[in-house]
Protein backbone atom coordinates (compact mmCIF):
# COMPACT_ATOMS: atom_id res chain seq x y z
CA UNK A 1 0.00 0.00 0.00
CA UNK A 2 1.37 3.27 -1.44
CA UNK A 3 1.63 5.60 2.12
CA UNK A 4 2.11 8.92 0.30
CA UNK A 5 4.10 9.87 2.53
CA UNK A 6 7.56 10.35 0.30
CA UNK A 7 8.82 13.63 1.29
CA UNK A 8 6.91 14.77 4.20
CA UNK A 9 8.11 16.15 6.87
CA UNK A 10 7.70 14.92 10.57
CA UNK A 11 8.02 15.58 13.95
CA UNK A 12 8.28 13.44 16.33
CA UNK A 13 9.20 14.66 20.28
CA UNK A 14 10.62 12.33 23.00
CA UNK A 15 11.56 9.93 20.33
CA UNK A 16 15.13 8.42 21.75
CA UNK A 17 14.18 5.91 22.78
CA UNK A 18 10.84 3.36 23.28
CA UNK A 19 7.72 4.18 21.15
CA UNK A 20 8.57 7.68 19.67
CA UNK A 21 12.32 6.16 18.51
CA UNK A 22 9.88 2.94 16.84
CA UNK A 23 7.55 5.80 15.29
CA UNK A 24 10.39 7.90 13.78
CA UNK A 25 11.80 5.00 12.24
CA UNK A 26 8.69 4.19 10.78
CA UNK A 27 8.12 7.58 8.94
CA UNK A 28 11.52 7.45 7.85
CA UNK A 29 11.16 4.32 6.36
CA UNK A 30 8.47 5.67 4.84
CA UNK A 31 10.10 8.50 2.92
CA UNK A 32 9.33 10.90 5.38
CA UNK A 33 12.30 13.47 6.70
CA UNK A 34 12.25 13.16 10.34
CA UNK A 35 13.11 15.76 13.38
CA UNK A 36 13.33 14.56 16.57
CA UNK A 37 13.78 15.71 20.17
CA UNK A 38 14.71 14.15 24.03
CA UNK A 39 16.39 15.77 26.74
CA UNK A 40 19.63 13.89 26.79
CA UNK A 41 22.05 14.27 23.72
CA UNK A 42 24.18 11.56 23.31
CA UNK A 43 21.55 9.11 22.98
CA UNK A 44 19.40 11.20 20.63
CA UNK A 45 22.22 11.64 18.19
CA UNK A 46 23.10 8.00 18.35
CA UNK A 47 19.21 7.25 17.29
CA UNK A 48 18.99 9.83 14.54
CA UNK A 49 22.32 8.25 13.43
CA UNK A 50 20.88 4.87 13.66
CA UNK A 51 17.63 5.82 11.44
CA UNK A 52 19.51 7.31 8.92
CA UNK A 53 21.95 4.70 8.45
CA UNK A 54 19.25 1.97 8.33
CA UNK A 55 16.61 3.73 6.34
CA UNK A 56 18.64 6.53 3.96
CA UNK A 57 16.36 9.75 5.51
CA UNK A 58 17.43 12.78 6.80
CA UNK A 59 16.71 12.78 10.43
CA UNK A 60 17.57 15.74 12.60
CA UNK A 61 18.33 15.65 16.08
CA UNK A 62 17.02 18.66 18.40
CA UNK A 63 17.95 18.76 22.04
CA UNK A 64 14.62 19.83 24.05
CA UNK A 65 12.60 19.13 26.99
CA UNK A 66 8.54 19.15 25.80
CA UNK A 67 7.85 20.71 29.85
CA UNK A 68 9.79 24.18 28.29
CA UNK A 69 7.75 26.60 26.34
CA UNK A 70 10.66 28.47 25.24
CA UNK A 71 12.49 24.74 24.27
CA UNK A 72 9.10 23.86 22.50
CA UNK A 73 9.54 27.00 20.56
CA UNK A 74 12.80 26.55 19.54
CA UNK A 75 12.43 23.18 18.79
CA UNK A 76 9.76 24.21 16.04
CA UNK A 77 11.74 26.33 14.82
CA UNK A 78 14.58 24.54 14.36
CA UNK A 79 12.50 21.94 12.12
CA UNK A 80 11.06 24.50 10.10
CA UNK A 81 14.46 26.48 9.53
CA UNK A 82 15.77 22.85 8.27
CA UNK A 83 12.74 21.24 6.29
CA UNK A 84 10.62 24.36 5.48
CA UNK A 85 7.89 23.11 7.38
CA UNK A 86 5.89 20.70 9.73
CA UNK A 87 3.79 18.49 8.05
CA UNK A 88 3.02 15.94 10.78
CA UNK A 89 3.61 16.13 14.17
CA UNK A 90 3.89 13.10 16.82
CA UNK A 91 2.74 14.38 20.52
CA UNK A 92 4.79 11.80 22.70
CA UNK A 93 6.86 12.90 26.43
CA UNK A 94 7.94 10.62 29.24
CA UNK A 95 5.97 9.39 31.95
CA UNK A 96 4.61 11.55 35.02
CA UNK A 97 5.63 9.21 38.86
CA UNK A 98 3.46 6.21 39.14
CA UNK A 99 1.80 5.96 42.94
CA UNK A 100 -1.39 6.88 44.81
CA UNK A 101 -3.59 9.67 44.27
CA UNK A 102 -2.94 11.18 48.39
CA UNK A 103 1.20 11.53 47.43
CA UNK A 104 0.75 14.14 44.73
CA UNK A 105 1.01 17.67 46.02
CA UNK A 106 0.25 20.79 43.43
CA UNK A 107 3.91 20.74 42.25
CA UNK A 108 3.25 17.28 41.04
CA UNK A 109 0.50 17.56 39.15
CA UNK A 110 1.71 20.62 37.54
CA UNK A 111 4.51 18.84 36.12
CA UNK A 112 2.97 15.86 34.86
CA UNK A 113 0.17 18.56 33.20
CA UNK A 114 3.34 20.48 31.45
CA UNK A 115 4.96 16.80 30.58
CA UNK A 116 1.59 14.95 29.15
CA UNK A 117 -1.04 18.23 28.25
CA UNK A 118 0.62 20.99 28.15
CA UNK A 119 3.25 19.68 25.74
CA UNK A 120 1.30 18.87 23.06
CA UNK A 121 -1.05 21.91 23.35
CA UNK A 122 2.30 24.23 22.95
CA UNK A 123 3.43 21.60 20.27
CA UNK A 124 -0.67 22.03 18.21
CA UNK A 125 -0.26 25.64 18.77
CA UNK A 126 3.08 25.76 16.71
CA UNK A 127 2.25 23.63 13.87
CA UNK A 128 -1.74 24.06 12.89
CA UNK A 129 -1.43 27.65 11.40
CA UNK A 130 1.32 26.42 8.62
CA UNK A 131 -0.41 22.85 8.69
CA UNK A 132 -3.77 25.36 7.81
CA UNK A 133 -1.76 27.21 5.49
CA UNK A 134 -0.84 24.56 3.45
CA UNK A 135 -4.26 22.43 3.46
CA UNK A 136 -2.83 19.55 5.13
CA UNK A 137 -1.78 18.00 8.70
CA UNK A 138 -1.43 15.79 10.83
CA UNK A 139 -1.07 15.53 14.54
CA UNK A 140 -0.89 12.48 16.47
CA UNK A 141 -0.99 12.18 20.21
CA UNK A 142 0.53 8.82 21.70
CA UNK A 143 -1.06 8.98 24.99
CA UNK A 144 -2.14 5.39 26.89
CA UNK A 145 -4.81 2.47 26.92
CA UNK A 146 -5.39 4.20 30.65
CA UNK A 147 -7.31 6.92 28.71
CA UNK A 148 -9.85 3.64 28.30
CA UNK A 149 -9.31 1.89 31.12
CA UNK A 150 -7.63 3.66 34.16
CA UNK A 151 -5.61 1.28 36.36
CA UNK A 152 -4.64 2.17 39.80
CA UNK A 153 -1.40 4.05 40.50
CA UNK A 154 -1.25 6.15 37.51
CA UNK A 155 -3.40 8.68 38.82
CA UNK A 156 -1.02 11.91 37.02
CA UNK A 157 -0.69 10.47 33.62
CA UNK A 158 -4.37 8.97 33.05
CA UNK A 159 -5.84 12.93 33.98
CA UNK A 160 -3.35 14.85 32.06
CA UNK A 161 -3.71 12.27 29.17
CA UNK A 162 -7.22 12.10 29.32
CA UNK A 163 -7.33 16.56 29.01
CA UNK A 164 -4.96 15.60 25.77
CA UNK A 165 -7.83 13.67 24.34
CA UNK A 166 -10.48 16.11 25.04
CA UNK A 167 -8.35 18.57 22.98
CA UNK A 168 -7.80 16.10 20.67
CA UNK A 169 -11.21 15.60 19.72
CA UNK A 170 -11.89 18.94 19.88
CA UNK A 171 -9.52 20.25 17.22
CA UNK A 172 -10.26 17.59 15.37
CA UNK A 173 -13.69 19.04 14.16
CA UNK A 174 -12.03 22.62 14.85
CA UNK A 175 -9.41 21.87 11.57
CA UNK A 176 -11.18 18.87 9.95
CA UNK A 177 -12.27 21.31 6.66
CA UNK A 178 -8.80 22.22 6.29
CA UNK A 179 -7.63 19.35 5.48
CA UNK A 180 -6.20 18.39 9.06
CA UNK A 181 -6.37 15.41 11.06
CA UNK A 182 -5.89 15.02 15.04
CA UNK A 183 -6.20 11.48 16.45
CA UNK A 184 -4.95 10.13 19.55
CA UNK A 185 -3.35 5.80 19.98
CA UNK A 186 -2.91 4.47 22.86
CA UNK A 187 -0.41 1.99 23.64
CA UNK A 188 -0.96 -0.61 25.99
CA UNK A 189 1.90 -2.62 27.92
CA UNK A 190 5.11 -2.55 25.34
CA UNK A 191 8.34 -3.56 25.94
CA UNK A 192 10.61 -0.04 26.28
CA UNK A 193 12.85 1.10 28.81
CA UNK A 194 9.87 2.57 30.82
CA UNK A 195 8.31 -0.58 31.22
CA UNK A 196 11.28 -2.45 32.28
CA UNK A 197 11.81 0.35 34.79
CA UNK A 198 8.37 -0.54 35.86
CA UNK A 199 9.33 -4.10 36.41
CA UNK A 200 12.37 -3.87 37.86
CA UNK A 201 10.55 -2.13 40.69
CA UNK A 202 7.90 -4.26 40.98
CA UNK A 203 10.67 -6.94 41.31
CA UNK A 204 12.50 -4.93 44.28
CA UNK A 205 9.11 -4.57 46.11
CA UNK A 206 7.41 -8.08 45.70
CA UNK A 207 11.02 -10.36 45.51
CA UNK A 208 10.63 -11.78 42.31
CA UNK A 209 12.37 -12.14 39.25
CA UNK A 210 12.20 -10.02 36.08
CA UNK A 211 10.38 -12.73 34.13
CA UNK A 212 7.57 -13.09 36.86
CA UNK A 213 7.03 -9.41 36.47
CA UNK A 214 6.42 -9.40 33.44
CA UNK A 215 4.39 -13.02 32.69
CA UNK A 216 2.42 -11.20 35.19
CA UNK A 217 2.03 -8.19 32.83
CA UNK A 218 1.37 -10.50 29.67
CA UNK A 219 -1.34 -12.45 32.09
CA UNK A 220 -3.63 -9.28 32.23
CA UNK A 221 -3.42 -9.12 28.26
CA UNK A 222 -5.50 -11.32 25.95
CA UNK A 223 -2.56 -11.29 23.27
CA UNK A 224 -0.68 -13.41 25.94
CA UNK A 225 2.51 -10.83 25.40
CA UNK A 226 3.66 -7.34 25.62
CA UNK A 227 3.74 -5.10 22.48
CA UNK A 228 5.81 -4.25 20.70
CA UNK A 229 7.17 -0.45 19.89
CA UNK A 230 6.97 -0.89 16.05
CA UNK A 231 3.06 -2.37 16.59
CA UNK A 232 2.25 1.04 17.63
CA UNK A 233 4.81 3.15 15.47
CA UNK A 234 2.29 1.07 12.57
CA UNK A 235 -0.84 2.54 13.56
CA UNK A 236 0.61 5.73 14.00
CA UNK A 237 2.31 5.91 10.42
CA UNK A 238 -0.88 4.92 8.89
CA UNK A 239 -2.76 7.63 10.47
CA UNK A 240 -0.12 10.20 9.18
CA UNK A 241 -0.63 8.74 5.53
CA UNK A 242 -2.75 9.72 2.83
CA UNK A 243 -4.40 6.87 3.09
CA UNK A 244 -6.20 8.01 6.63
CA UNK A 245 -7.69 11.14 5.36
CA UNK A 246 -10.89 10.55 6.83
CA UNK A 247 -10.14 9.43 10.01
CA UNK A 248 -10.21 12.35 12.50
CA UNK A 249 -10.95 13.03 16.21
CA UNK A 250 -10.65 8.70 16.44
CA UNK A 251 -8.71 7.48 19.91
CA UNK A 252 -7.42 3.80 18.96
CA UNK A 253 -5.59 1.40 21.72
CA UNK A 254 -2.73 -0.76 20.39
CA UNK A 255 -2.85 -3.10 23.39
CA UNK A 256 -3.13 -7.06 22.16
CA UNK A 257 -6.78 -6.72 23.58
CA UNK A 258 -6.41 -5.47 27.35
CA UNK A 259 -8.64 -2.82 27.19
CA UNK A 260 -11.91 -4.16 27.71
CA UNK A 261 -14.12 -1.40 27.34
CA UNK A 262 -16.64 -1.19 24.15
CA UNK A 263 -15.78 2.75 23.17
N1 LIG B 1 5.77 1.55 27.06
C1 LIG B 1 4.52 1.41 27.45
O1 LIG B 1 4.05 0.29 27.75
C2 LIG B 1 3.62 2.59 27.55
C3 LIG B 1 2.22 2.37 27.67
C4 LIG B 1 1.39 3.47 27.74
C5 LIG B 1 1.91 4.74 27.71
N2 LIG B 1 3.28 4.93 27.62
C6 LIG B 1 3.76 6.30 27.59
O2 LIG B 1 4.43 6.53 26.36
C7 LIG B 1 5.49 7.50 26.56
C8 LIG B 1 6.80 6.93 26.04
O3 LIG B 1 7.09 5.78 26.79
P1 LIG B 1 8.28 4.78 26.42
O4 LIG B 1 7.87 3.48 26.99
O5 LIG B 1 8.65 4.90 25.02
O6 LIG B 1 9.45 5.37 27.36
P2 LIG B 1 11.05 5.30 27.22
O7 LIG B 1 11.47 4.09 26.50
O8 LIG B 1 11.54 5.55 28.60
O9 LIG B 1 11.41 6.55 26.29
C9 LIG B 1 11.07 7.86 26.70
C10 LIG B 1 11.61 8.85 25.70
O10 LIG B 1 11.09 10.14 26.04
C11 LIG B 1 12.16 11.07 26.19
N3 LIG B 1 11.70 12.07 27.17
C12 LIG B 1 11.33 11.83 28.44
N4 LIG B 1 10.99 12.99 29.04
C13 LIG B 1 11.14 13.97 28.10
C14 LIG B 1 10.96 15.37 28.12
N5 LIG B 1 10.55 16.01 29.21
N6 LIG B 1 11.23 16.07 26.99
C15 LIG B 1 11.64 15.44 25.88
N7 LIG B 1 11.84 14.12 25.80
C16 LIG B 1 11.59 13.39 26.92
C17 LIG B 1 13.32 10.20 26.63
O11 LIG B 1 14.59 10.81 26.39
P3 LIG B 1 15.32 11.76 27.51
O12 LIG B 1 15.21 11.03 28.80
O13 LIG B 1 16.70 11.93 26.99
O14 LIG B 1 14.54 13.05 27.49
C18 LIG B 1 13.12 9.00 25.73
O15 LIG B 1 13.58 9.26 24.42
C19 LIG B 1 5.48 7.81 28.06
O16 LIG B 1 4.68 8.95 28.28
C20 LIG B 1 4.80 6.59 28.67
O17 LIG B 1 4.21 6.88 29.90
C21 LIG B 1 4.13 3.88 27.52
Amino acid sequence: MDLGLQGKVALVTAASKGLGKAIAWELAREGCRVAICAREQTTLDATAEEIRHATGAEVLALPCNVTQADQIDRLVASAQARFGRIDILVNNAGGPPTGSFAIFDDAAWQRALDLNLMSAVRLCRAVLPGMKERGWGRIINSTSVMVKQPEEGFVLSTAARAGLVGMAKTIAAEYAAAGITVNNVCPGYTLTDRVRALAESRMAAEGRSYEEVLADYAAEIPAGRLGRPEELAALVVFLASERASYITGATIPVDGGYCRALL
